[in-house]
Formats: structure tokens, sequence, C-alpha cells
């Protein structure tokens, strides 16, 4: 049956989902809110934004839309799959209370204390003095981490004490992620590989991605701040048939019955972020949502048709879908305006994105940018991360080579981007 989809987002996640929609024979209309200057090439962008549940309701209701589909943080915490299906609308995505394990990061350690799913020690703090305290006692390096949403920018890997009193200080008492920072995690810091984990889940059964390695900080070498990730590349060559089962049977069926049985059964994508050390797992946050850029190197493996998956999780019958993958690798390099993840400037006009397009295996997905109307029109750069440039390749080198000379290939003031996107996996 042709279904008409309403895609809620407007990230690089968002572009390559709606690529990937796209090839679906089933999808009849494709709607992106509110969309970015990519989505508008495969679909029809809607002004409506994420958190504005009334008006995408009524838009759903009136244009009949068979599937909704929501991958983004902010309206997944604030109810938007409930909001739904009490309107009686299908919805793809996990409810609020499912979405907890990433809304509130001190739910989800409780949750894995009590699941013994492996992760670091920790305590969680409402009280400023009794943080700094339990910092002076545990000495570094310590992880700080705001316990609600904070657009990623929430953690602060501590070396010095100075360092954790001044986490504290910003999240606790200056309020900069406001009421994120109400309770904070103090964890203890882990050693090893980050990698990000990925799920399928329709309440009962599950299907496993393969487990793909963001960048996530803007300096090579894992170096200076943390962004929403600076490039990815999956699968990782060094995990193994073994991990893969030791992720499975410790992380993620265990958290996904220590969702049901609180009543939560998950529905949708779970994102566990672990830290590899010695060849095990060790969950370091959950998130209720596909990662970005991840999305953006899966959607290029992915074989099976996206649509055919949502609606089985929403339908609660993906035992009798298969996950097909295409062999070889995918990566992503993300092009940032200059300045992010502080201060950038917008509105630079965008050039080569189709003679990057020309060298093999290469996709670029759009994620802060717009298209200006005016006169002739062109792609102009509006957000932090701005581009994704994919490339798949049988080999991971080869997806790199091709990836960075398509990065060379476009142009705008100020474009940023990691050199050293794969390295570490190569290295491995
Ligand atoms: N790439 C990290 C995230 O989506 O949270």
């Amino acid at each position: 049956m042709v279904v008409d989809v309403l895609l809620v987002g407007s990230g690089g996640r968002e572009h390559s989902l709606a690529w990937k929609l796209k090839q679906s024979p089933r999808l009849g209309k494709l709607y992106i809110a509110p969309g970015n200057g990519g989505t508008r090439l495969v679909g029809e962008n809607v002004p409506i934004e994420a958190m504005e549940f009334e008006k995408l309701a009524q838009f759903a209701e009136e244009r009949k839309i068979g599937l909704t589909v929501c991958s983004v943080d902010n309206p997944l915490a604030d109810g938007i799959v409930d909001f739904f299906q009490f309107r009686g609308l299908r919805i793809w995505g996990p409810t609020k209370a499912a979405a907890q394990i990433e809304w509130s990061k001190a739910f989800a350690k409780q949750l894995m204390r009590d699941a013994s799913i492996p992760t670091a020690d920790f305590a969680v703090f409402t009280n400023h003095d009794e943080a700094l305290r339990y910092v002076h006692e545990k000495g570094v390096p310590i992880v700080v981490k705001a316990s609600g949403l904070a657009l990623g920018k929430g953690v602060a890997i501590c070396r010095t004490v100075r360092e954790a009193e001044v986490a504290l200080k910003e999240i606790m008492l200056d309020r900069v992620f406001k009421d994120s920072g109400t309770e904070v995690v103090i964890e203890k810091y882990i050693e090893g590989q980050e990698v990000s984990v990925h799920a399928l889940s329709d309440g009962k059964t599950y299907a496993m991605f393969p487990v793909s390695q963001d960048h996530k900080t803007i300096g090579e070498g894992d170096t200076g701040k943390n962004t929403g990730g600076m490039g990815v590349v999956a699968p990782l060559p060094w995990v193994d048939a073994d991990m893969m089962r030791d992720i499975e049977e410790r992380v993620v069926r265990p958290t996904l019955d220590a969702l049901s049985a609180h009543g939560s059964k998950y529905s949708g994508v779970l994102y566990p972020g672990l830290m590899m050390s010695g060849g095990m797992p060790r969950v370091l946050e959950y998130n209720a949502r596909f990662g970005d850029p991840e999305c953006q190197v899966y959607m290029r493996l992915l074989k099976s048709d996206i649509l055919d998956l949502f609606e089985a999780c929403v339908d609660g019958t993906l035992d009798k879908q298969k996950l097909e993958w295409n062999s070889g690798f995918a990566v992503n390099i993300v092009l940032a305006s200059g300045g992010y993840p502080d201060e950038y400037k917008k509105g630079f006009p965008i050039s080569g994105v189709e003679e990057a397009e020309k060298i093999s295996g290469v996709v670029v997905f759009h994620a802060g940018t717009q298209i200006m109307d005016v006169g002739h029109p062109y792609i102009a750069t509006s957000g932090g991360r701005v581009l994704g440039v994919s490339a798949v390749g049988d080999t991971l080198k080869e997806a790199l080579d091709q990836a960075y000379e398509a990065v060379d290939k476009v142009h705008f003031e100020g474009k940023y981007y990691r050199r050293d996107i794969g390295t570490k996996a190569l290295s491995q």
C-alpha cells in the first residue's frame, strides 16, 4: 500500500532519511517539517517547526498522512509520539516514557545499575556543594554530565579538579543548560574507543545495525570542544562477531527488557553510545533516536526498504522483516561553519555540491543549508554543521579517499572539517 510520510526535523539525519524513504516503491508523498535545503530536493518542505505538535498533527490529519517519522531528541522528550497516538495518528518513534532513557541521564544510569548493564560507577546530585565534595573525594579524571538534553554539549571530561569545579558551576549554578542541569551525573572516566550502536525495536523484538564510530570533538586527534559529531565511519572493521554478541546480550537486550519491565516498551531506534575497553562494552549514554551523522552512513549502507522497517516498528511486526545491508563501508565527513560549535556566521553561498556528487560513491547530505530564492536561487549556509559528504567503497580507505576528494570540491566561506575522520578505525 502506498503511504504518504511526514518526516519531522531539519538536519543531515533527516536529509538522509528522506533520501532513503524516496527509494521506497511504496512511498507516496513525502513532506519534511521544516526540512532544509537538501530535503527540498527529495520532498516538499513544510514550514512547521519540530516542536509545534498541534500544527504537525493538524497537517497529518488534513493531508491524511499514513506515517509520521520523528528521530529528533527534543520533540521525543516532550512527547510528540504520545501526542500523535492520542489523536489516533500513526507515528514512528519512542513515547516520552521510553525516551526518558535519553532525556534523563540519571534515569538511564539507575536503570543500568538495576539491570546490571555495564556502565561507569556514578552518583547523581541536585545539590552543588554535595557534587563538589564528591569530585574532591573521587579525584580526576572524572566526567560531569548535565542529566537533561543539552545538544550533545552537556558532558565535560575533566582531567583536573579545577575543570570539574568549572563544569559544576556552569551546569548547576550558571544554568548554561537551563533545567537540563538541575540534576548532574558524575561518573568515573573510562578509557577506550567510543562507538555508536543502533538497534531498531518494535517493543517485542529488535534488529541490530552495524557498529559505527563518530568523531565528536571539533579538533583533530579528538581534541577541543564537543560537537554534534564531525564525521563517522561504518562498519568498524575491528568489531568482530563476539563483540557484537556481547553488545547485544549485555547492553541492547537487557536495556529493552528493563524498559519493558518499567512499562515503557521501546518502539523506534535505540542508540547506546558505548566505550569499548579491553573488548568489553560499557554504556556512556543512551539516545532515543538515530545519531547524526551516524544515520547518514546507515542510510548509505542499508539495502532494505526503510519504510517497511518503520511501519514494522509501529505495527509490532519487526520479526517478519530482514535487515539487509550492502557490503563495503560508508563514511561521512561533516563540513561545518567556521567557529562552530561556538558562534559562527550564516548566509554564505555554497558551491561545488554537484561536482562532488560526480565522484564515484559520493552523496552530499544537507544539514544547515537553505535555498535562497531571491533572483537566481542558490544554496547558502544556515547552521553550524552545514553538509555531510558521504561516500561508500569496497574498503574503508577507498570510501575515505572518495569522500575527501569530494570535500575538496565543495566551497563556502569559513568551511571547516576534520582531516582525520576514520584514521583511528584504519589503524586498528
Ligand atoms: N552523533 C552523536 C549524536 O547524534 O548524538
